[in-house]
């Protein structure tokens, strides 16, 4: 079947018909959870079972594989998991697996185990990881499974959606005890370096402010704003502040002291921390990661390896693992766009 805006040397539709390349293939879960883990899980257990090829599950990220913990995973072991947060393999960071050595010891171990081929669901540094190994020979596919939405090559990663969905709900409540109150919330969500989050929750709350590490603020620009918005009536206001631009009590006292405290509204803080990534997934991410999941296995089956599946233009893509490595996409030009018109401050980009 034509495929025109999809770089697949291979078609999905015939995978199934195709003779089986491989028998028993591993899956890992890395770096930081995120909710869609699970649902990857299952989708790549079930694609698994309908191919004939046996799925392992290795706990614990990279580290399980040093400490040999595979399980075997059927259709009961991820029943009912597509509803479920966090990841049933159990995560971890894995600093010695940064170097070549350890790497080489985990491909002599794979192999030993017969694990032909290797699924990494994880963020930037355990795709980072995957490229390393399929560097050294073995057969690697990469899953985008992160809340920061920092992977290029894919307009939306596994937990996103989930992520966001929390962060709005809360920042709603937060929104309703603020306007009792007359008082100006800053709330500090993720994104390690990234202001996906800040900017894209900000945007859906309807708050006022984003602190985005790719912008520069203008405290002075900040307070005006916060000050004609009390000037119109008014009776609360948020800040929303990605950590990777600095931390929520930075920015507060920052702000206190260039002159918050002529707002005539009281200033106060919240850190939504691991709540953010802990909602079971939404419909988007239990969607993205089925299809992301099924995906990786139908290509790793027809040979394909090296490379990440990503989602362009609701197309599932495969891009070389190296390409990804240290590229941040930039924030998407609509959204910074929309903040504007409607009034938000954002700031300028940090490099003009
Ligand atoms: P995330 O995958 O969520 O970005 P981390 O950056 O903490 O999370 O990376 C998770 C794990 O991936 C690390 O603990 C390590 O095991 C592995 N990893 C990270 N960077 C590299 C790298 N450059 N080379 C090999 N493995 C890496
Ligand atoms: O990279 C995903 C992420 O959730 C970041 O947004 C955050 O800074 C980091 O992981 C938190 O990691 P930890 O679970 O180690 O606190």
């Amino acid at each position: 079947m034509e495929n025109p805006d999809s770089n697949l040397a291979f078609n999905p539709e015939e995978a199934h018909h195709k003779a089986l390349m491989l028998k028993r293939i591993g899956v890992i879960t890395s770096g930081g959870d995120s909710p869609g883990m699970n649902p990857a899980i299952r989708s790549i257990v079930r694609t698994g079972v309908n191919l004939g090829i046996e799925v392992v599950g290795i706990q614990n990220g990279y580290q399980g594989i040093f400490d040999r913990e595979f399980m075997p995973l059927g259709v009961m072991e991820v029943s009912g998991r597509i509803r479920d947060a966090g990841t049933i393999l159990s995560t971890s960071r894995c600093l010695q697996f940064k170097e070549e050595k350890y790497q080489i010891e985990a491909i002599d171990i794979l192999k030993k185990e017969n694990i032909q081929a290797l699924l990494v669901l994880g963020g930037d540094g355990s795709l980072a990881g995957a490229a390393a190994l399929s560097k050294l020979g073995f057969r690697v596919l990469g899953l985008p499974c992160s809340i920061d939405n920092d992977l290029s090559a894919t307009e939306m990663s596994i937990g996103v959606d989930s992520c966001l969905n929390t962060i709005v709900h809360l920042i709603d409540m937060i929104k309703a005890t603020a306007a009792s109150h007359n008082r100006c919330f800053i709330v500090e969500v993720m994104g390690r370096n990234h202001g996906y989050l800040a900017l894209m929750s900000a945007i859906a709350s309807g708050s006022q402010i984003a602190v985005i590490p790719e912008f520069r603020y203008d405290m002075d620009q900040i307070i005006e704003n916060l000050t004609r918005r009390r000037l119109r009536r008014h009776n609360n206001s948020v800040v929303v502040v990605a950590e990777g631009a600095c931390s929520g009590q930075e920015f507060m006292d920052r702000l206190k002291k260039a002159g918050g405290d002529k707002l005539q509204q009281e200033i106060r803080l919240t850190v939504l921390g691991h709540l953010q990534r802990g909602s079971p997934p939404t419909f988007s991410d239990r969607f993205l990661a089925t299809r992301m999941g099924e995906f990786a296995v139908l290509a790793l089956n027809q040979g394909e390896h090296g490379s990440m599946v990503g989602l362009l233009r609701n197309r599932m893509h495969l891009t070389d693992l190296n390409e990804i490595k240290g590229h941040r996409p930039p924030l998407p030009a609509d959204a910074i766009r929309l903040a504007r018109n409607l009034g938000m401050e954002i700031g300028v980009p940090s490099e003009t």
